[in-house]
Formats: structure tokens, C-alpha cells, sequence
């Protein structure tokens, strides 16, 4: 495919136009022909009888079916499915109908029964550096133990169980749990607060809750028990709370309600053995909160059967994964990122995944660097937010490990910008590792736009929709845009891992994702533009949802937690561009009466938004205003104050309240 051995910044083939990059870096990043040769892509790509990667697109996106069921056969199913998609009532898309499966079946049952048994699945290291392991074996006995804990308190296939934990191995050892007996899981990420955690169970009427004494950060403690009480005190519906000991810290545990996981693991219910539940491919797997344009977060709901395939393809073949792989996704797995890619699609794949408890900068700078030459890690999958964090102290951090190990990198959440990829390629990859940078959603399930290890890359673009995705970018009308003229980014066919629903509010999910674009195209809220080579480059959203540090936050949210306190009237929140976060929140508010603004009370509703929604909602700024600009219906016009805010022009301002 290239003439170079390695890959760098070479003159790209006559079919590929080398200066389109929006965020000024030139060139075209041409893959390595030895990474080529090895891919799992070109292995599939040879069994179809294509010769390049165009043709193979080409022939998935004509024939999707086909394409999802070669990878869904490599999968196995109690029942083989009677149709693979069904569109008699779109937009609620069904995926390998009639089959019978179990995301657990594959993810663990499966490999139990080979060599794999004695493979590691995940090697854990906490920040205070303690290690556990569990091959496929233990994870199989552990996953089973507490499924039967979760069966003798009733949970049931149906029920949605809220876990609120830090980031260690019980986290993705509940959600397979509750995976393993037909009840779906609803994570709420340990970085969140009382109110974002009480909407979450009120909205998913969990019974039970699973939770911590308290999490590590930075060597403090972080109170998930204190937390997870004041939320249940706000809730009817939690009747029974399991907490894990992680830090030991002295928390109340209310009798007759809490109870140690511990305790109940000691007790006979708890044997190792649980057979896994025989699922449709169509009934829910989890329940993800995401935020969105108004009002309360959306419920996502994900299935077992298109789930599992859209995941464990997508993984399988962007990130090429190979038996002797050490994967490293460096999120949270309350994110879908950690559902998707470090729980469910490396287990799928048979692989060894890392997880780390802690900060990236604990005690030193270093510390992601030297656990990957520690455990000798090959992948690493991480956000631009935090390798702009890591670049700010230098080289000389990651120069004094041996980071040879390492093959492929991965970039999730925002687009790229030019000199963190640089950094990224240079510094930690030595110029040797193809940058995967993925554009998906929550509600996508996997990756949707991305290169493959066989693709050239253009640093700032996701470049190409995956095999059997076909996207464009259009006007409000439904037409395509030209090269290179900003759009909306829609896509338009159904593809397996697509949400199925928002729970409890079927309405939402038609008119948030299927209505605003003509001809029953998905739109997802981002605008983007297509270059001449059929490349995508990310702008941003469209809506009111702001990036903070790769995470999705809700103005919305934002602004509840705001006027939830007693001194504030009325709130609205935008999102400003941030060197290090990539967007910070700034508010603006409108003080009760008998009020006054100062930097005391600014301090206070700062600390009060990170109390009620977590400390990554927490605002930059609070200004205080007499009037926000409203549209006459009463909606806050946010674009107005962005455009203030950043010096610019306010654009068209007719419909605003006189
Ligand atoms: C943004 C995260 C540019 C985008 C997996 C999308 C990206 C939103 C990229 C979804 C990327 C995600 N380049 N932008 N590679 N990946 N986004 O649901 O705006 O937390 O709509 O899912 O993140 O955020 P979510």
C-alpha cells in the first residue's frame, strides 16, 4: 500500500489529497506495510476476495447484512437468529432476530471451555499499587459469585441494578454479574454527585444498589457511601444497598439496608457456579444515562445480541487485536467508552485487559508510562483531553520508560487537535504506532468513524465511517453537502449496536435522533464536513451538550444543580473553549432577591454544583446578571451568550424578548 517501511508524514498516494487538515497539520500519515500485511482487516478483506480496503467498503455498506453476519457467526448463540435485521417498525430497528444468546456466554463461558481459561482477562493496578489479576477462570468464578448473591435478593431478568463505584475490578465484575442473569445494569460514573445519582435511580426504579465505602483520587478519599446515602434519602426506590470495602474508611451502614459484598460472598448462596441466562438478542443489556439538549438525562438502552457483535467487530478490527495483545483503555467504565472497550469488547475478543484505579499524574507524572513498560502493554486507547494533561510536563516523563512495547494508539471523545496528535505520535508512539482516533456516541454502542490499522491517517480526522456504516454530512433538508462544507453529521441505515430506546420515553428517542433530518436518518447532533477523499472531520455539537474533558455534560444539568440552590433565580450555562479540558463550563446567573453577587457566594454555587453534580460539572466561572437573552417562547438563547462571551459577533438576534 505505501513505499515506506515506517509509517510518518510521506507524500500520499495520487488518490488521496494531502493538504486538507482544518486544524493546520499537513501530510498524510501513511500506514506501515508490515501492519498492513498482519491486520485482521486485510485477512477478512482477502477472504472476501477484494483486493483494497475501497472495495471492501464499498461492498459492505451495499450488503451491511452480510458484512454483520460474517462477524456475528464468529460468535456463538444458543439459537441461531430467523432474520438479521427487521425494519417493519422503524426507527425501532431489530438486530438478529429469533437468536438466542448471552454477551456473558461469549465473553466468558466461551473461553472457559478452551485454553483461554488460563489467559488473563484483566490485570488491576489501584493507585496505591496494589495488583489483582483474574484469568478467565477467576473472573468466571467471581462474576458468578456475586450473579448469585444479585439472584438470592431477588434481581431478576428485567430488573435494572444502579452500581456507583470506583474504578476497580468489582465495577465490570457487577455489570457482568448482572449481564450473566438477564438483569441490566445502570452505571452511574463514580465522578458523579447526589443529584445526578438520585435522577439516575429515580428514572430506572432500581431496588438495588451496588456502591463503595469510599474510592482513592489522588490518594484522598472519595465518599461514594456518604454519596450514594443522601441520594438514596432523595429516592423511594432503594430497598437494599451492597457495599465494597476498598479503602476501609469508617461509613454508616444502615441496618436491614446495607450490606458488605464481603458478608454476602462469605455466605453458601454465593457458590461459583451460575449458569448464564439464555437471552434474546433483542432483550436490554444495560441502561447508560447520557446528557442530553433538555431537561433530565436520556436512558440508552443497549441489547445483548447487536451490541455484542457491533463491539466485538469493531474492536476486532480497528484496534486489530491479537491473541498476544495487552489492551489498554484508559476511561471510566461508568463511560460507554469503559462499557463498550475495556469491559465487554476485550473480554469478546479473548484479549488481556489493564485497568488503573487511579490519577494519570499520581504520585508522578509518570505513572501511566511506566505501567505500560511495567505490564508491557501493546494498545492504548485514551482521550485528547488527558494526553494534553500529560504533555504539559514534558518528555522527559515518558522518555525515561521503555514504551517499545507498544503498536497501535487510540483517541476517543473530541477531535484531536494538532499538537497533542503530534505529541502522541512522537513522543509516546516513536513514530512507529498508527493513531486510531474513533468518533462514536453513547447511543452508537461502537465506533462508527475510524480508520483501520491499513488506512492513511490525517491528524483532526476520524477519517472514514467503520465497514458497513454509511454516514454523510447534510443541510437541514436532507441534501449533501459539498466537499468540505459544514453539515450535519446523519447516518443512514440502521447498524447493529444502535441504541434501541430511551427508557421510559419511546417519544424522546424518535424526535431526538429521527425527526430532524428529512427521510428517517439517525442525526447526531454534531456538525461535521466531508473532504474530497471522503474523509469526516469533527466540528463539535450542535446542541446544548458541552465536552468537558471528553465528558458529556448537559447545560441542562448544569443549571438544575444551579437553581437547586436557595440565592439562585435563574441559571444558563455554556461551554467555552479550555486549553486543557478542551471546553469549561461558564454560568451565568440571575440572583433571588436579597442576593448579592460576590466572590464568596461565586465559591459557594461553584462548590454547590460540584456537590450536587460531581467535581467534573464543577463551573470555571459564575457571573452575575441582572437578564439573559431569552427567544420570546422563554428559551434561553445560549448561542447569544457564547458568541459574548467569546467577542463574537451575536448573529441573527430577531427572535429575541424585547
Ligand atoms: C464527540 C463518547 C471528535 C462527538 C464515545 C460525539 C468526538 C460525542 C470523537 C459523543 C472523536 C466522540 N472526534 N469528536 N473521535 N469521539 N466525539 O456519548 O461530539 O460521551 O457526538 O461518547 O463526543 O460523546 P459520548
Amino acid at each position: 500500500m505505501s513505499e515506506t517501511q515506517t509509517d510518518g508524514v510521506v507524500e500520499a498516494p495520487s488518490t488521496i489529497s494531502k493538504s486538507k487538515s482544518s486544524n493546520g497539520v499537513e501530510g498524510v500519515y501513511m500506514p506501515n506495510d508490515a501492519v498492513v500485511e498482519n491486520a485482521n482487516i486485510t485477512a477478512y478483506m482477502r477472504s472476501k476476495g477484494f483486493s483494497t480496503y475501497d472495495e471492501l467498503y464499498q461492498w459492505s455498506i451495499k450488503n451491511p447484512e452480510e458484512f454483520w453476519t460474517d462477524h456475528a457467526s464468529e460468535l456463538e448463540w444458543f439459537q441461531p437468529w430467523e432474520k438479521v435485521l427487521d425494519e417493519s417498525k422503524a426507527p425501532f430497528y431489530k438486530w438478529f432476530v429469533g437468536g438466542k444468546t448471552n454477551i456473558i456466554y461469549n465473553a466468558i463461558d466461551r473461553h472457559v471451555k478452551t485454553w483461554r481459561r488460563n489467559k488473563l482477562a484483566l490485570i488491576w493496578e489501584g493507585e496505591d499499587g496494589t495488583l489483582r489479576t483474574y484469568s478467565y477462570h477467576l473472573l468466571n468464578r467471581e462474576v458468578s459469585k456475586i450473579a448469585n448473591v444479585l439472584k438470592s435478593m431477588g434481581v431478576k431478568k428485567g430488573d435494572i441494578v444502579t452500581i456507583y463505584l470506583p474504578r476497580i475490578p468489582e465495577l465490570p465484575l457487577c455489570m457482568l454479574a448482572c449481564a450473566k442473569i438477564g438483569a441490566m445494569h445502570s452505571v452511574v460514573y463514580g465522578g458523579f454527585s447526589v443529584e445526578a445519582l438520585a435522577d439516575r435511580i429515580d428514572d430506572s426504579k432500581s431496588r438495588v444498589l451496588i456502591t463503595a465505602d469510599s474510592g482513592f483520587m489522588r490518594g484522598k478519599f472519595v465518599e461514594l457511601k456518604k454519596i450514594a446515602d443522601e441520594a438514596i434519602a432523595r429516592t423511594p426506590s432503594v430497598q437494599t444497598c451492597i457495599v465494597v470495602r476498598r479503602t476501609g474508611q469508617d461509613i454508616n451502614m444502615e441496618s436491614g439496608r446495607d450490606l458488605w459484598l464481603h458478608d454476602l460472598l462469605a455466605l453458601p448462596i454465593a457458590s461459583a457456579h451460575c449458569e448464564t441466562e439464555p437471552m434474546d438478542a433483542e432483550d436490554p443489556l444495560f441502561i447508560l444515562y447520557t446528557s442530553g439538549t433538555t431537561g433530565r438525562p436520556k436512558g440508552v438502552v443497549h441489547t445483548h445480541g447487536g451490541y455484542m457483535v457491533g463491539t466485538y467487530t469493531t474492536l476486532k478490527h480497528v484496534f486489530d487485536i491479537k491473541e498476544e495483545d495487552r489492551w489498554w483503555c484508559a476511561a471510566d467504565p461508568g463511560w460507554i467508552t469503559g462499557h463498550s472497550y475495556i469491559v465487554y469488547s476485550p473480554l469478546l475478543t479473548g484479549t488481556t485487559s489493564f485497568i488503573y484505579e487511579g490519577a494519570p499524574n499520581y504520585p508522578y507524572p509518570d505513572r501511566w508510562w511506566s505501567m505500560i513498560a511495567k505490564y508491557g502493554i501493546s494498545i492504548l486507547y485514551t482521550a485528547p483531553t488527558a494526553i494534553r494533561g500529560l504533555m504539559r510536563f514534558g518528555e522527559a516523563w515518558p522518555s525515561r520508560h521503555d514504551l517499545s512495547t507498544l503498536r497501535l494508539l487510540g483517541s476517543v471523545g473530541e477531535p484531536i487537535n494538532p499538537e497533542a496528535w503530534r505529541w502522541y505520535h512522537q513522543v509516546i508512539g516513536h513514530e512507529q504506532c498508527p493513531i486510531m482516533d474513533t468518533w462514536w456516541q453513547t447511543e452508537t454502542g461502537h465506533f462508527m468513524i475510524t480508520p483501520t490499522p491499513v488506512l492513511p491517517l490525517k491528524p483532526g480526522s476520524a477519517t472514514r465511517p467503520f465497514l458497513g456504516i454509511d454516514i454523510d454530512v447534510v443541510h437541514e433538508d436532507g441534501s449533501s453537502c459539498e466537499a468540505n462544507e459544514d453539515g450535519l453529521l446523519i447516518i443512514k441505515r440502521p447498524w447493529p449496536g444502535m441504541l434501541r430506546t430511551i427508557l421510559n420515553d419511546p417519544d424522546r428517542y424518535v424526535t431526538t435522533y429521527f425527526e430532524k433530518v428529512p427521510g428517517g436518518v439517525y442525526t447526531v447532533g454534531d456538525s461535521a464536513r466531508k473532504d474530497e477523499d471522503g474523509y469526516i472531520w469533527i466540528i463539535g455539537r450542535l446542541d446544548d451538550v458541552i465536552k468537558v474533558s471528553g465528558y458529556r455534560l448537559g447545560t441542562a444539568e448544569v443549571e438544575s444543580a444551579l437553581v437547586s440552590h436557595s440565592a439562585v433565580a435563574e441559571a444558563a450555562a455554556i461551554g467555552l473553549p479550555h486549553e486543557l479540558k478542551g471546553n469549561a463550563i461558564h454560568t451565568f446567573v440571575i440572583l433571588r432577591e436579597g442576593y448579592e453577587g460576590s466572590q464568596q457566594l461565586e465559591d459557594e454555587l461553584k462548590a454547590h454544583v460540584g456537590h450536587e453534580m460531581g467535581p467534573i460539572a464543577r463551573p470555571e466561572r459564575v457571573e452575575f446578571v441582572t437578564s439573559l437573552p431569552k427567544t420570546r417562547s422563554g428559551k434561553i438563547m445560549r448561542r447569544v451568550l457564547k458568541a459574548q462571551a467569546l467577542g463574537q459577533d451575536v448573529g441573527d438576534i430577531s427572535t429575541l424578548e424585547s
